[in-house]
């Protein structure tokens, strides 16, 4: 998608459709609207309001959040259409409403055909902040899943202007960086959307490199060979079931002129499909095990947007790409092995895998030089029991990393909640054969995981995003197709560039 940055007045503007965001000024709160709304338009000159007038004064507008009017003609603007989106309440009016605002223009403008559009920034928003929500939620809103249906109809817009004062030069700045962020989100997307038969851990190798060498990063990708041979006994334990060969994929960005620290490392799980091994997954619902590669998808996307946005600060990506298949080779419940930093793992659940191949990949990194971490992984389902599809859980066990990692997630307006990291977890996954066993039973079940992690990132610091329940949207919304999110991309993202 093109983007442009125009402060001409909204009046004047010639395009397709020019989208503007009418705000309740009665109400605070966005749902229980007691009193009668009063709906303004969200713009600095009153044409826009003028144009809605008696659609407005029709009582016809709800003013609930993401209701949608649309007008052809609309008097005394050059626009051929105004759409009005409605935003809720103007006083808890934020950018993280702006983008799904964006999102759902964006989806009701192109599924009518519609492939240009120009969006009036909400004053009430500072200008930068306002163009960056509006372009990176206008190509979330963007992306559709149905790659392999032969109706597909590959509706697209092809160019979103914002209309925001200010300095446009600067302006288009930050335009152009949310556009590469935008993208890198959607192309994240896309490695996710992929089912397991197209997209192996060899695919996904193929992947990163291609990208790799478009936006100018160093990529190595080592085989069954190099992974065994480097002692990664927790994520060749998984990779030893499947005929499909696993691959370790090695991402580094180094700007010229960077201090030696500090390295930032980026694992991601990568389990192309997920069967649960011989701990076999009931078939219902197991077709969805193919996103459990998102952790992954997601730092080869950051990685991307990094490249491409230069940040001063060393990077390095790393992704445990392997199916986990239940086979004649594969490993067994009961079975103990020795990860890359020599801790012992009795293998209680073979479907707990996640956290083995990210074991390896977290010492790896630490190998490499890495002197923070973050990882991001489809770990557990009981993620999903505790905060259910609205939050991603957090993990942290340092507490200047976290406050770090809080500040760049609120910019990036993504959905996250922090969980505990108590000595008193680490109980539930002592085992009596070996250091630590890999399952910590059912109480706490996303805490437990983080734990089994936290042994293997050690003083290190450290952030782990358990994005099972976010990762994939369950049903479309306005904003959003139905299928891949592409969540945590932006806050890791943000992360990166507050060390620069
Ligand atoms: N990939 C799953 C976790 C998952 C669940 C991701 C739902 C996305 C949606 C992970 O490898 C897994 O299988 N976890 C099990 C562990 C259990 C067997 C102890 C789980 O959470 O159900
Ligand atoms: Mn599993
Ligand atoms: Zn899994």
């Amino acid at each position: 998608m093109k983007t442009k940055v125009t402060s001409s007045l909204p009046a004047a503007l010639e395009t397709d459709a020019l989208v503007a965001i009418l705000l309740d000024q009665a109400n605070s709160n966005s749902n229980g609207t007691d009193k009668k709304p009063e709906l303004k338009v969200a713009a600095s000159d009153g044409t826009v309001q003028s144009a809605a007038a008696d659609l407005l004064a029709s009582g016809e507008v709800s003013g609930k959040p993401l209701e949608t009017n649309l007008l052809h003609k609309p008097a005394g603007l050059k626009a051929k259409r105004l759409l009005l989106i409605s935003g809720g309440g103007a006083k808890k009016f934020s950018s993280y409403d702006l983008r799904r605002l964006a999102g759902t223009a964006v989806r009701t403008l192109k599924a009518r055909g519609i492939r240009t559009f120009a969006f009036i920034a909400p004053p009430a928003i500072s200008a930068d902040e306002a163009v960056r929500a509006i372009v990176e939620g206008a190509h979330v809103g963007n992306f559709d899943p149905d790659y392999y249906r032969s109706d597909r109809k590959d509706q697209k817009i092809d160019e979103v202007t914002v209309i925001a004062s200010g300095d446009t030069k600067a302006l288009e700045k930050s335009a152009e960086e949310a556009r590469i962020i935008g993208d890198s989100q959607n192309f994240t997307r896309d490695l996710v959307n992929e089912p397991s038969n197209r997209m192996t851990p060899t695919i996904l190798a193929e992947r990163a490199k291609k990208m790799c060498a478009e936006v100018g990063l160093k990529c190595e990708v080592y085989g069954p060979d190099k992974i065994k041979e480097m002692k990664m006994g927790a994520f060749w334990s998984v990779a030893q079931g499947s005929d499909e060969p696993p691959a370790l994929i090695v991402m580094t960005y180094e700007p010229a002129g960077t201090a030696a620290k500090p390295v930032l490392g980026l694992v991601g799980k990568g389990i192309t499909f997920d069967t649960g091994g011989i701990s076999i997954k009931p078939a219902d619902g197991m077709e969805k095990m193919k996103y459990d590669m998102a952790g992954g998808a997601t730092m080869i996307g950051a990685m991307r947007a990094i490249a491409l946005l230069k940040p001063k600060v060393k990077v390095i990506g790393i992704v445990c790409a392997t199916e986990n298949m239940p086979s004649g080779k594969a490993q067994k419940p009961g079975d103990v092995q020795i990860a890359m930093s020599g801790k012992s793992i009795e293998i209680i659940n073979t479907d707990v895998e996640g956290r083995l191949v990210l074991a390896d990949g977290l010492y790896y990194a630490r190998q490499l030089g890495c002197t923070h971490l973050v990882d991001a992984a489809t770990l557990t389902g009981a993620v999903v029991v505790a905060l259910g599809y609205a939050n991603a859980g957090v993990f942290a066990n340092d507490e200047d990393m976290y406050s770090r990692f809080k500040e760049a997630n609120t910019k990036a307006g993504e959905k996250m909640w922090r969980l505990p990291l108590d000595d008193e977890y680490k109980e539930q996954i002592r085992s009596s054969i070996a250091d630590i066993m890999n399952t910590g039973g059912r109480w706490g079940g996303a805490i437990t995981a983080a734990m089994f992690l936290k042994e293997f990132a050690e003083d290190t610091p450290w952030i782990h995003l358990d994005i099972a329940g976010t990762a994939w949207m369950e049903d479309q919304k306005p904003w959003i197709a139905k299928g891949p999110s592409g969540i945590a991309l932006r806050s890791l993202v943000e992360f990166v560039k507050s060390f620069a």
